[in-house]
Parts: C-alpha cells; structure tokens; sequence
C-alpha cells in the first residue's frame, strides 16, 4: 500500500516467495476461481503445494466466504503448472485498485501466460437460470477508476480472448457470451441501475473481474472470463437478493461448472 513502492517490483517479489514456497519455478496459467468455482481446483490435476495467501506479500485475508484464502501449485496431466489463486481482494474492500489487482500481476510475475478470471453474478437475461455459467466477451467498467497509473494507453480489444472462448465452446456448445458490467458495490444494484446497464449493452452484473482483466491485459496475459449466473439482477428477479442466496446458488452450481472448468483447463 506504500505509494512510493512500485506495485511490479512488489509483485515479482510476491513470485519469489511463491517460487520458494511451491518448489515450481514457472507457472503457465493462473486461476482465479470466485463464488460456485473453487472445486475446480480439486479437478484440474493434482496439488503440490498449498500456501495461505497471507504468507505472501501484498496479499490480504480473504474478507469473503467462497474464497479459501490460499494460493495452490497445481501440475496439470500435461505437464504445465497451474497457480490457483483462492484468494481474491475486491474492491469494495477499500484497500484500493493495486491491492485489487496484485494477484493478477503476481501471476504474471510468476510466468503465466493464461489467465482464468470466474465470479458469480446477477443475470440481467431473463433465459439465464441460476446456475448458469456465462463466457465473459467483453466488460463495461462501472468502478470509475483503473489499475493503470499514469500515461499507460492499454488497449482493451479483444481483452477476453476469443480464442479461449471459441475453445469452451468446443467443451459446451451451449456456453453464451456475456458483457459484464463491474460495479463497486457492495451493494447490489438498484433496478434502476440494472436498467441502466441493460441499456449500455450490459448482460451480466458483478462486483469483481474487469479490474483485474485490464491489469491481466497490461501485463500481456491472455484471459479467459467466465460468469456463473448466481440469481437474476435486481428487478429482474422479483424476489429481493440475497447473499445467502447467491453462496447457496453457488454450491448448488458448483460440481457442474468445476468439472465444465477442468475440462477447459485440460485442452490448454
Ligand atoms: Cl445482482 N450484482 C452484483 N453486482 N454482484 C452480484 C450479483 C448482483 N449477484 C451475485 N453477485
């Protein structure tokens, strides 16, 4: 949080601990696995090595039920090494947008060149079910701030690779694409604002996800997004949200969209 200290260098030293740590000097993906998806990380292949997030620097207790506040070093049945990151800092948090992103650009740091960002979120699709997982294909950034500092003009086309998504498809032809719409929060939205994104081409609400895929982005990652619909948005749904509700909705969703993920993961 020191403004003087350069958010990298702190990030490339949080990859050192982790290479210490975890015995693996490169990682080839990173996942971060939110609400309904942290069982893929029993499905993708086997552990060798588990580390409390807090053990690293930069990284905070996870304030969220759903997070386990680990970061796991996991070898996939193709030889690559997956970092699993179960511990996921949101913006509402109020640690501000570099404690936000500093996950993601320590899994650059540690060499990943694919980065798997998932989240539970409100629908704005009536057709969305709870349960649902939705490819992420764009974003609308309603956070009014970025993880860039100063004169860095990052290109945001194309940001969620269409490659990636065109690869899930191959898994699930079922598999919708979705604009996500990241508000602060951590209020839910208003109808009114759920209204609002709709109109601006917005599909899926969240709290989560675009921040950290800007940050992805700067840092040359490609990245794959993905959604699980955890209830239908405010005035969409008639019923009111609850978080409850969106934890229950998640477990329930959870084996089918984890082992929708692993197999994803095993054609990378
Ligand atoms: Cl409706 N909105 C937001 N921002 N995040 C959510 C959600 C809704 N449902 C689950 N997560």
């Amino acid at each position: 949080d020191d403004p003087a200290a350069d958010p990298f260098a702190v990030a490339a030293n949080a990859a050192v601990q982790i290479a210490e740590k975890t015995g693996v000097q490169r990682h080839d993906i990173a996942l971060t696995l939110g609400s309904g998806w942290a069982k893929a990380a029993d499905l993708i292949g086997e552990t060798t090595a588990t580390i409390p997030a807090t053990e690293i620097d930069g990284f905070s207790k996870p304030a969220l039920e759903g997070h386990t506040g680990s970061l796991r070093s996991i070898l996939l049945p193709n030889g690559k090494r997956a970092l699993v990151i179960g511990a996921r800092t949101h913006y509402y948090e109020g640690h501000g947008v570099r404690r936000v992103v500093h996950s993601v650009r320590t899994a650059a740091a540690t060499g990943a060149k694919i980065m798997i960002l998932t989240n539970g979120a409100g629908g704005i699709r009536e057709t969305w079910n709870p349960g649902t997982p939705v490819l992420i294909s764009d974003h609308i950034n309603l956070t009014a701030t970025s993880p860039l500092e100063g004169a860095t003009f990052v290109d945001l086309t194309d940001l969620y690779s269409r490659r990636l998504r065109d690869l899930a498809r191959t898994i699930d032809a079922s598999l919708d694409d979705g604009v996500y719409c990241q508000f602060r929060g951590p209020n839910y939205e208003t109808p009114a604002e759920v209204q609002m994104a709709k109109a601006m081409g917005g599909h899926i609400v969240g709290m989560s996800t675009a921040l950290e895929a800007i940050a992805a982005r700067q840092s040359g990652m490609e990245i794959l997004g993905m959604s699980l619909i955890t209830n239908l948005a405010a005035g969409i749904q008639k019923t009111p949200l609850s978080h409850e509700e969106v934890i229950d909705a998640g477990k329930a969703a959870e084996p089918v969209i984890s082992a929708l993920l692993a197999k994803i993961v095993a054609e990378l």
